[in-house]
């Protein structure tokens, strides 16, 4: 029986890499409340991003970050915000918890990202208060279209840079991102986010919201410690800080290794499908500078059930990312509105992700080829009959040699 191959390995700094860290924070006997190594780490996130200190606050995850970024834009409750239907369900949920309405946009055929042209579209049909576009798979927004279309219609844009650090930034322009921390993604503080912003007094309003809601700027009209505001607790502590700076010091080195093994990947399953794999395109935003996973797009839904089908054989691991739209969700299908998404609903059917992470050996990556040629092969060779599976996902090979 072959062995397992997992979807995703986390890259995290080993225990010897933290240590420096956590014997300054032990030694500072600070451990949460915006410590040290958190105001450390925020001001590196401030000059890499070329903005004020005040600009860029920490907060304990992405979803938490956009449920308060949202919530600090002051719109009218229930107000319509405008997202993509391919997403991750934070995205959505975030703004529900944040009190507005989800309005599920179409995506672009080739960055399957929402882009300004459909938001524009989008709010002529159904009018919104805000927009919430997501750097699918880390892949970066152009900031100066986005910033062209707040100038334009004077709506607020937020993006969804979720997975996209490193390789999304302001890009000289104006803006809001929320990047993710997590375990999975390119620069791992195990949970965390960051909140980056050039909107006057926005990140310092999540930051302060991210405490409670409580005032801690002396500066300001009211006493320090009054409540301001009805905050939560998303503080980033400084165990998670210590290990965001410690990646911080690998980031380079694994993100350039990211890009080889992503592009080797995409190099050989595109050569074992007789290159009839496509990708997710970049756009005017620039380069994935550090993928975090592989999603290919397959020629049609039996071509991902084949492939869905040997990988299960193989005991590789697979994931159909971002899917069920939301749109199809029950719990979300009836708070949100959705516009139609015939694209989304296209890579719906033929998006897999499969296995990507930094130590992949060669015998594993091998081992995806052959599942890859297989599934065409099947294709090519065989009868595919449609199984009565409950979701409809499953198919039974008939006269399948692979
Ligand atoms: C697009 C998107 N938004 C938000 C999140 C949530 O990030 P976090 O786990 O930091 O809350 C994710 C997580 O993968 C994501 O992919």
């Amino acid at each position: 029986m072959p062995e397992p191959i997992p979807l995703l390995v986390p890259c995290v700094p080993a225990p010897h890499e933290l240590l420096p860290w956590l014997e300054r924070m032990h030694a500072a006997r600070h451990y949460s409340n915006f410590g040290p190594l958190v105001c450390e780490l925020e001001a590196t996130f401030a000059t890499q991003f070329q903005v004020a200190g005040a600009q860029v606050t920490t907060v304990a995850n992405a979803t938490l970050g956009l449920e308060l970024v949202l919530q600090a834009l002051d719109l009218p409750a229930g107000s319509r915000i405008l997202l993509p239907s391919f997403t991750f369900v934070a995205t959505a949920t975030a703004v529900l918890r944040a009190g507005h309405v989800p309005v599920l946009a179409d995506v672009d055929a080739d960055s399957w990202m929402l882009t300004p042209d459909i938001a524009r579209a989008a709010h002529a049909s159904m009018p919104v208060a805000a927009v919430v576009p997501v750097a699918t798979f880390g892949m970066p927004h152009d900031m100066q279209a986005w910033q062209q279309f707040e100038t334009q219609t004077g709506l607020p844009v937020v993006i969804d840079a979720a997975a996209a650090y490193g390789s999304q930034w302001l890009q000289n322009g104006e803006g809001t991102l929320v990047f993710s921390l997590h375990t999975t993604k390119s620069l791992p503080a195990i949970e965390g986010g960051l909140v980056v912003s050039s909107r006057p007094g926005l990140a310092a309003k999540v930051r302060q919201l991210s405490n409670f809601g409580i005032n801690l700027d002396p500066t300001a009209e009211m006493a320090v410690g009054e409540l301001a505001g009805t905050g939560t607790n998303a503080k980033m502590s400084e165990y998670h800080a210590a290990v965001g700076l410690a990646s911080l010091k690998n980031w380079e080195r694994n993100a350039e290794r990211r890009r080889a093994l992503h592009s080797n990947l995409m190099h050989l399953l595109n050569t074992a499908s007789g290159q009839h794999l496509r990708w997710q395109k970049k756009g005017s935003g620039g380069a994935l500078m550090a993928p975090t996973l592989l999603c290919l797009r397959l020629p049609d839904v039996r071509h991902r059930e084949a492939l869905e089908y040997i990988c299960q054989q193989q005991k590789i691991s697979v994931r159909r990312w971002y899917l069920p739209l939301l749109s199809h969700m029950p719990i979300l299908r009836h708070r949100c509105l959705a516009l139609p998404a015939p694209t989304a609903a296209a890579l719906s059917d033929t998006l897999l992700g499969l296995p990507f992470f930094w130590g992949m050996t060669d015998i594993q990556s091998k081992r995806l080829e052959d599942a890859v040629s297989q599934s065409f092969g099947m294709l090519c060779n065989s009868k595919l009959l449609k199984s009565g599976h409950k979701n409809g996902l499953c198919v039974r090979l008939v006269d399948a040699q692979p």
